[in-house]
């Protein structure tokens, strides 16, 4: 699983050292957010030491990654511990102070928090409040161990020992269903190398008018910047795309078919996993007039057009071993099958190993800003479902690559 640690300023920090241990021995990549209070008590070069991750504790740092959202988003689990009473006081509140605040306002994820505080701090009413506040909200909030404290007195206020903390952690993860598949780490395409296309192509009629499509490219946006964020070194082939793409992503822009097909064709070589995001045009006009075409009396116009070649189908014919191909299908559905039903017979025509069907038409796909997608393997097999914002779809269809990477 893909852990969010935080550790909050108490002098229990020290034991949660040794959760960390435990949890990175059974195979789970856990990514520390110490406040800097905590380091204080335990430095950041324990947490980077022992988690293999930098440990980053404000907002400000690496901005690029968006890491104040995405650590949120991207966390199977959440884990505070140990969690100071000004913690959970901030955490009531829902106040964004510092990293680890602001990527407990964007997880999803279940999130369990471990007190530790002297048993006055624990007892008073304005901790009981936050306690009672946070489990409202569905948050696991685990009892203090009764015991020794930090100065000669004793009481409630304990951190839980590191053994039971992890059970808490794997408990809250089987109760809330996190899938066996989230075997996935925080850096899966380190090293990788992935190319995306994004966008729509414009196959020119004449000198200011051209054949295109509504795509946006906010999709395929959306894998290349979760991809740079899962390690991957990225090259975004934009076609027409109007949006800004964050920094670490290597972007050539293209218009037509022919050009799309001539940048994806020469970054495919070493690249390890190629998505076909763009909309490429089918068709373009036979020709194209170097100048802008005039009315002729009440004449209508004829275009004739020609086929570009299936870009998709190419790279899959001259893939490297071990190469990943995604294509993309926007699908409608007609009379003659449905959404899934083209998509499946889609996914065997072109070869690809996954194929990531997109529902569009009646406000959905294109532009919107949630997506449904299905992804289908080779075969025309469900290998996962997505819904959600691009970037959780994005996401999902990068669990799918990091798998069939290895
Ligand atoms: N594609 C491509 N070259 C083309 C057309 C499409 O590489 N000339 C790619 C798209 O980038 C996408 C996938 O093929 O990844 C499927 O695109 P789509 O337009 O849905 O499929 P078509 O091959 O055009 O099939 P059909 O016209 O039968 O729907």
């Amino acid at each position: 699983m893909r852990i969010l640690l935080g550790v909050t300023g108490g002098i229990a920090a020290y034991k949660v050292a040794l959760v960390l241990r435990h949890l990175t021995e059974s195979g789970h990549d856990v990514r520390v957010v110490p406040t800097a209070a905590s380091l204080k008590f335990v430095g950041r070069a324990t947490w980077e030491a022992l988690s293999g991750h930098p440990a980053p504790t404000e907002t400000f740092e690496d901005v690029p990654s968006v890491q104040h959202v995405r650590l949120g988003q991207r966390a199977d689990v959440v884990v505070v511990a140990p969690a100071t009473a000004d913690f959970l006081a901030q955490m009531a509140a829902g106040r964004a102070t510092d990293l680890l605040g602001n990527a407990l306002l964007a997880t999803e994820a279940p999130v369990l928090v471990c007190p530790a505080m002297h048993t006055e701090m624990w007892r008073n009413a304005a901790t009981q409040a936050s306690v009672r506040t946070l489990r409202d909200r569905g948050v696991t909030v685990l009892e203090p161990a009764v015991g020794r404290l930090t100065g000669p007195d004793s009481g409630p206020g304990r951190l839980p020992e590191p053994e039971d903390i992890v059970a808490a952690i794997e408990a809250l993860a089987d109760e809330a269903h996190v899938p066996e598949a989230s075997s996935g780490t925080w850096g899966d395409l380190d090293g990788r190398r992935v190319v995306v296309t994004a966008g729509g192509t414009h196959e020119p009629i004449d000198a200011v008018r051209y054949l295109g499509n509504r795509s946006t490219g906010m999709q395929g946006l959306a894998i290349a910047e979760a991809a740079r964020e899962r390690g991957a070194q990225v090259t975004l082939i934009a076609a027409n795309v109007a949006l800004p793409v964050g920094e670490g992503i290597a972007r050539v822009n293209v218009e037509t078919a022919a050009e799309l097909q001539r940048e994806v064709e020469s970054a495919a070589g070493g690249a390890d996993a190629v998505v076909m995001a763009a909309a490429v045009a089918d068709f373009r006009p036979a020709r194209a007039a170097a100048t802008k075409l005039k009315k002729t009396g009440d004449a209508g116009l004829t275009l004739e057009l020609v086929q570009n070649p299936d870009i998709l189908a190419g790279l899959v014919a001259s893939r490297a071993p071990g190469q990943v191909i995604v294509g993309f299908a926007a699908e409608t559905g007609d009379e003659n099958g449905s959404v899934l039903e083209h998509g499946a017979a889609k996914a065997r025509r072109k070869g690809a190993d996954l194929l990531a069907v997109n529902v569009v038409g009646q406000g959905r796909g294109f532009g919107t800003v949630d997506n449904h997608v299905t992804v289908l393997g080779a075969d025309g097999g469900v290998v996962a479902d997505a819904s959600g914002s691009k970037l959780g779809v994005a996401h999902a269809l990068l669990d799918t690559i990091a798998e069939r990477l290895g």
